[in-house]
């Protein structure tokens, strides 16, 4: 495969593809394992992800790329093959989240508001990562709407440390997925698409700009933003036309048309919703970039219920996980229907 920054950006939203997120800390995958009352062991998390990339009709058809946390890029399936090889030889883009986290921004807002670390050392980190297989990386930066929030403080530190992390990763030969999600999971009542629009649209011009003067190729990087959607605490929700719509327009003013392509985070919205908003937004056309998945929960979830941590569901959660690969494949070509959902 070619090494140009442009090539991989390209082939990571290639179409009918998108990307898997399975970068989840230790802290998050022992969330997800809670409920499936499983403990989270290397072990566990090692054979719950292998289920997963040794999907291979899925992996191959659908997923252009995976994100990995550190722990799996260096970790090895149960037969001794690294990880990694087992999804480059399914033809997917091994990839690595570098952020060390979101931590309590300093200030009055510091119950509330956060930025994204990991900045320190990451020239280094960056070439390790690429010598273990990465071309590509992930940068999570988080916006919460609430009463006097986000302020400009947040907004500023936030892209600004999402540009300082782009620059490193294209140097280090390695695409940055940009990531600055406004959370749909406030408590603010009001938080509705209007407030969701305004933030999102506020955050992606700050990203951008600051974008430009770390002088970012945009031709080689992905953005990684939320939907345009309602609160999930607001009684006000939006129809699925209107988040399609709401984000398109938002994008448009925002994100130069150079980017080549934007992979969504699902943020906690259903399996299912995730899908038809992808689908309607591509049914709209006429778009200057790919716009695809790159999904932790709205991949994932129906797949762990299935396995449930036991090796003879791991057929059972290939197939819940090949299921969701498919229809937000489709999704991505704006050709998903409902009743795909139900046939299956
Ligand atoms: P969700 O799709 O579960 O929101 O996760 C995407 C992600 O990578 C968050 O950083």
């Amino acid at each position: 495969m070619s090494e140009r920054l442009e090539d991989i950006a390209r082939a990571m939203v290639a179409p009918g593809k998108g990307i898997l997120a399975a970068d989840e800390s230790s802290g998050t995958i022992k969330k997800r394992f809670d409920k499936i009352n499983l403990t989270s062991t290397e072990d566990a998390r090692r054979d719950y992800r292998e289920m997963l990339f040794r999907s291979t009709d899925a992996m191959k058809n659908y997923v252009s790329g995976v994100i990995l946390y550190d722990e799996t890029i260096r970790q090895k399936a149960k037969d001794g093959t690294p990880l990694v090889d087992i999804m480059k030889a399914a033809g997917s883009i091994p990839g690595i989240k570098v952020d060390t986290g979101a931590k309590p921004l300093a200030g009055p807002t510091a119950k509330i508001e956060t930025v994204t670390e990991g900045l320190d050392g990451l020239r280094e980190r960056l070439a390790d990562y690429y010598k273990l297989g990465a071309r590509f990386a992930k940068w999570r930066a988080v916006i919460t709407i609430a009463d006097g929030c986000p302020t400009w403080n947040c907004v500023k530190a936030n892209a600004h440390a999402l540009a300082r992390y782009a620059a490193l990763c294209q140097e280090a030969g390695i695409v940055p997925i940009v990531e600055p999600e406004v959370l749909m999971d406030g408590e603010h009542s009001h938080h509705d698409i209007d407030e969701c629009a305004r933030v999102t649209e506020w955050t992606l011009r700050a990203v951008f700009r600051e974008l430009y003067d770390a002088r970012v190729n945009l031709e080689g990087m992905v953005l990684k933003p939320n939907m345009v959607i309602a609160g999930q605490k607001c009684a006000k929700q939006a129809s699925a036309q209107d988040v399609a719509e709401r984000t398109i327009k938002v994008l448009k003013a925002t994100v130069p048309s150079s980017v080549p392509g934007i992979a969504f985070l699902s943020g906690g919205q259903s399996d299912e919703a995730a899908t038809e908003h992808l689908s309607l937004m591509n049914a709209i056309g006429n778009l200057p970039w790919a716009l695809t998945f790159s999904y932790v929960r709205a991949l994932q979830a129906a797949a762990l219920q299935a396995w449930g941590g036991k090796s003879e569901n791991v057929a059972a959660g290939q197939r819940a996980f090949a299921h969701r690969a498919r229809m937000n494949g489709l999704a991505a070509l704006g050709k998903w229907d409902k009743k795909l959902e139900k046939a299956a």
